[in-house]
């Protein structure tokens, strides 16, 4: 029967409503939440991966991906926003699970959602490094000086083959064994994991614990130089989409969405849109960040459906738009590359050369505001974990002074250091999508047990249409997720189990709520 007992809203409000030293800052209004939310968005999706998906799978009807994947992402929001102003508590989904399916799916999310927050801040601050050692070493080039040692800005090892997120350059030739590189638009389809001249990915790891840092001094600060970082993106992202418009050349839209003509799924055509759509995904993770900073909110009521679905509308609109400008300014097969803005905007001629300069520093910070953005999630779920007894009781310390979760914070920001060192990004970015994907889908269905449980909760925001927008939400999630390869689902499965072993050696054993109240009160209680 434990395993299966809620947490019962009144306590959670309750929870949510606490004041004092040992709770967490309300610092936070609605333009706040909205800019942590957009700084957790934009990133590597749209400064790299968007390429890999025009070219081997969707042309450009990329565009037509990122439409599909936005609405599987507003419909899981819209469900998100429901949850996160009615119960506005920091442990996001593993909340809303706690609340609705019991304390072993909640705990289940819980540990599902390090893949999105914890993994996902690796794997961008891979992504980051990657883009600041090839920006040093053009620097290098131009005012003559050494370049980073490659070998301390990548990982000891990589994953060859059919990588559906970001584009292996190295495949394993059947014929010798050995490592090959790949051309541009050739496709990898065995998979081995091989040894590259990489020792530790440095950068990467500064990057974790200078963002850690700021996470543990404080919400506020954190949250105003992710505003500054967000400004400066946005500022890019909208001169990418206004002068790369005056210089589009239509004949790149023709055809708008290439024939397939080999038949196979994701060869371009219908079929090939869709598994964009799971490759352009990475691009939308991040708004449900905004939920995780509920108990720092002045008025989440409010606030927390503003946040999360107003970021996620605007992101949608600007990565719709620059997919539009992508794909007219180059022809879609030259932008299979780690830098696909630039190689867009570079095509414009001499007219945008200034520009080339801005879209590294754009996605340099760009990049930076989503490693913060994610690393401020996980530690604030841990939080709530342990204040429920399933992690331990340090996990749920508040600084005095700072009122930060910093135990946490310290704790993911040195695990997810380590990760990001030796971890290559093909294989960190898939498990974050798949992470990501289940949480939404039990999230979706989530409020559909809520409403059927609990129909008279007052609700501050009400998803529209239940049960026809979370059906539609664990559908087109759920379709992504198949579309994922077979390895990203085993390494789910491994996962999974870790956590559940955790979870019966030690939070079963020290969940709280079962001391608190048993479910038949619990329900009394509400
Ligand atoms: N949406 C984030 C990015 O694209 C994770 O980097």
């Amino acid at each position: 029967m434990g395993l299966w007992s809620t947490k019962s809203i009144s306590l959670l409000q309750q929870e949510a409503a606490a004041e004092g030293q040992h709770t967490l800052k309300r610092a936070l209004g609605a333009l706040n939440l909205t800019t942590l939310g957009i700084g957790a968005i934009i990133g590597a999706g749209i400064f790299v991966l968007t390429g890999t998906a025009a070219a081997q799978h969707a042309g450009p009807a990329v565009v037509y991906s990122f439409i599909l994947a936005g609405f599987g992402c507003l419909f899981a929001g819209l469900c998100y926003a429901e949850f996160a102003a009615m119960i506005p508590i920091a442990g996001s989904a593993y909340t809303y699970g706690y609340a609705t399916l019991g304390e072993l799916v909640a705990w289940i999310i819980g540990w599902d959602l390090i893949l999105e927050y914890l993994f996902g801040a690796a794997t961008v601050a891979v992504g980051w490094s990657g883009y600041f050692a090839a920006f040093i070493s053009e620097l290098g080039q131009k005012f003559g000086f050494a370049g980073l040692p490659l070998a301390y800005a990548q990982a000891p090892f990589d994953v060859v083959g059919t990588h559906n997120l970001v584009r292996s350059t190295l495949c394993i030739d059947p014929a010798t064994n050995q490592a090959i590189s790949l051309a541009a638009g050739q496709v990898c389809d065995t998979s081995r994991y091989i040894l590259t001249h990489g020792v530790i990915n440095i950068p990467a790891m500064i990057l974790i614990g200078l963002m850690s840092t700021l996470l543990v001094i404080g919400i506020r600060e954190s949250a105003r130089f992710n505003n500054w970082i967000v400004f400066i993106k946005l500022a890019i992202v909208f001169l990418v989409i206004g002068f790369g418009f005056m210089f589009v050349n239509s004949a790149n839209w023709h055809p708008f969405v290439p024939p397939n003509t080999t038949g196979e799924f994701g060869q371009y055509g219908w079929t090939g849109i869709v598994r964009a759509a799971g490759v352009v995904f990475f691009a939308y993770i991040g708004f449900d960040a905004v939920s995780t900073a509920a108990q720092e909110a002045k008025n989440p009521q409010r606030d927390m459906p503003i946040g999360i679905l107003s970021s996620l509308g605007i992101c949608t609109v600007l990565y719709i738009l620059m997919a539009l400008v992508m794909t007219g300014l180059a022809p879609y097969k030259e932008l299979d590359v780690p830098h696909p803005v630039f190689v867009a905007i570079d095509k414009a001629g001499p007219a945008l050369h200034w520009l080339t300069y801005f879209i590294n520093i754009g996605a340099i910070a760009g990049l930076a505001s989503v490693v913060l953005v994610m690393l401020m999630g996980q530690p604030r779920i841990f939080f709530s974990m342990s204040r429920d007894g399933l992690l331990p009781a340090v996990f749920g310390k508040v600084h005095p002074r700072f009122q930060t979760p910093y135990v946490t914070t310290i704790v993911t920001g040195v695990v997810a250091a380590v990760v990001a060192g030796f971890f290559p990004i093909g294989l960190l970015g898939e498990l974050v999508s798949i992470g990501t994907l289940l949480a939404f889908v039990i999230v979706c269905f989530g409020v559909m047990v809520l409403r059927y449980k609990r129909p008279n909760i007052p609700r501050p925001f009400r998803t529209p249409l239940v049960p026809v927008v979370p059906i539609l939400g664990i559908l087109i999630c759920g379709y992504m997720m198949y579309g994922l390869p077979r390895d990203t689902w085993t390494r789910l499965v491994v996962w999974m189990a870790i956590g559940l072993l955790i979870y019966f050696a030690y939070g079963k054993k020290h969940s709280r709520i079962r001391e608190q109240q048993d479910p038949m009160t619990a329900a009394a209680a509400d």
